[in-house]
């Protein structure tokens, strides 16, 4: 078995490239160095298309923006998107991601109904509230851990996607964070099934979240119903819960029909519920730690950007002392410049994973039917044929729009980030207070990187935080 294993590896049509050891192939040193020393060598041995064995699984890397393309797009019906069970169990198998075709799409159609521009734009005052609820509470303190911090800000965005405007009792919310903090400790853990494991304590606190977002969805459900049937339409919430349920299961409520074939079950909407705070808690918390610390490194941008807030303020405070617009939003370029630079130089989803669902010929070469193919964003990043001098923090790049399919962040095609517009959103809401009232100072000196499992600064970036409105 392992000797015609061996035999087909050989074979002249497959990806250049090592598969390693047996079984283990080469999960070691993907793990024990840095993943750019990884990814760097090979692309240098064997060119932007190679083949390697991780996790006990034959995958294909991928780094050249044009193959990325087939595989995310033009082709990607013959990629399906891939993760270990053990993710499916711990986010929920009905979760978006997990899924490709009919069910996918349906999601997808509702992800994208909640979270375009004209859906987010009224929240931007719930959001300016999350923050200066947050930063204040950073001033009498003295280190603050700013990944931590940034997940906290993260989750209660991210919650307001999922709830919209309308109150969850604090005591919910407070339950659903603590749940989610013990799901999460265990995501990343070995997923052992045994008691006092992490992964076992994970999955405890997964049925009780469960449990707990059926008790919401019952409860939208019935105060929908009535908001239907009642005369005096009461003005909806917004949120991605009430889409969900609305585009799933209004003709049902309203006709009483039996449920449609498409209709979304509760725990498909559990499911999505939990996956959508899981898409965008670390991603977007992981990013915003890489700008304090880019904005940190490079005193002159972040000069330039205090200089681009401080005219957005002093508008907003002629005007009567209003809260931040959309439009205002609109006018930060050189902030979203920094943002979209950070996404680049960090690319905090350094890649994701598909699976062929049949033999394919690809690029001219074969891909066996269930390999792993790996569009690598951060090799495409980091390729100075795209971004020349690719190490430096650099957002006057983005003055010009990147070559097409070369610039990442969010993916392409139909698994793209749905939630892109809110992420950046909540970021140029949050640089906008942070610059223009506060200063930081890192704590230590150490430039080193860790992985959590994104990449993030070293100890998640410790910073001493000061308040300038003394100064003004
Ligand atoms: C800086 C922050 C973020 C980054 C870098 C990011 C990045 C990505 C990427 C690269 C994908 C595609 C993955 C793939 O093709 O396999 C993705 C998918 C997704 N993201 Fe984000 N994301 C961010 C924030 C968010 C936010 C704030 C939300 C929602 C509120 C969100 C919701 C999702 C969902 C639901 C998917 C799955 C889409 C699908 O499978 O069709 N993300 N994200």
């Amino acid at each position: 078995m392992l000797l015609q294993w061996r035999n087909f590896l050989k074979d002249k049509r497959l990806p250049p490239g090592s598969m390693g050891w047996p079984f283990l192939g080469e999960t070691l040193k993907l793990y024990t160095q840095n993943p750019n020393t990884f990814f760097s060598k090979r692309l240098k041995r064997y060119g932007s298309i190679f083949k390697t064995h991780i996790l006990g699984c034959p995958c294909v890397m991928i780094s050249n923006p044009e193959a990325v393309k087939v595989v995310l797009v033009s082709r990607a019906n013959l990629f399906k998107p891939t993760y270990p069970r053990s993710k499916e169990m711990m986010i929920g198998p009905e979760a978006i991601f997990f899924h490709h075709g009919d069910y996918h799409s349906r999601l997808k159609k509702l992800f994208q109904t909640s979270f375009l521009p004209c859906a987010i734009k009224g929240s931007i005052s719930d959001i300016e509230h999350i923050v200066l609820k947050f930063l204040p509470s950073w001033e009498n303190t003295s280190t603050i851990n700013t990944l931590e911090e940034m997940k906290k800000f993260a989750f209660d965005v991210a919650m307001l996607s999922v709830f919209g405007g309308q109150l969850l009792p604090e005591v919910l919310t407070e339950t659903i964070k603590q749940l989610y903090h013990c799901l999460d400790k265990g995501y990343n853990s070995m997923p052992f099934n045994l008691p006092g494991t992490p992964f076992r304590k994970a999955m405890k606190a997964r049925k009780v979240l469960n449990e707990t977002l059926m008790r919401v969805i019952a409860e939208n459900k019935r105060r929908m119903e009535i908001s239907s049937s009642s005369s005096k339409k009461q003005q909806q919430s917004g949120g991605l819960l009430e889409v969900l349920l609305a585009g799933s299961s209004s003709k049902d409520h309203q006709h009483h029909q039996k449920p449609n074939y498409d209709q979304l079950s509760d725990s498909q909407v559990a499911d999505n519920i939990i996956g959508v705070i899981f898409a965008a808690r670390d991603t977007t918390a992981s990013t915003i730690t890489w700008i304090l610390k880019y904005l940190h490194d490079n005193q002159d941008i972040l000069y330039k950007v205090t200089r681009e807030q401080e005219v957005i303020r002093r508008r907003r405070r002629i005007e009567e002392n209003r809260g931040l617009t959309w439009e205002d939003t609109r006018r930060m370029p050189l902030t979203s410049r920094v943002i979209q630079e950070t996404l680049r130089r960090a690319s905090v989803l350094s890649f994701t994973f598909r699976e062929t669902v049949k033999d394919l010929e690809f690029e001219g070469y074969l891909i066996p039917k269930g390999w792993k193919v790996l569009p690598l964003f951060r090799s495409i990043h980091h390729c100075e044929d795209f971004f020349p001098q690719p190490e430096k923090f650099d957002p006057s790049r983005f003055k010009v729009p990147p070559r097409p399919n070369t610039y990442l962040p969010f993916g392409n095609g139909i698994h793209s980030c749905p939630g892109n517009e809110l992420a950046k959103l909540e970021m140029l809401i949050f640089l906008h207070h942070l610059t223009t009232t506060y200063r930081w100072e890192v704590v230590g000196d150490d430039d080193g990187i860790q992985y959590s499992p994104f990449p993030v600064p070293k100890g998640g970036l410790p910073i001493r935080v000061t308040s300038t409105m003394m100064n003004i």
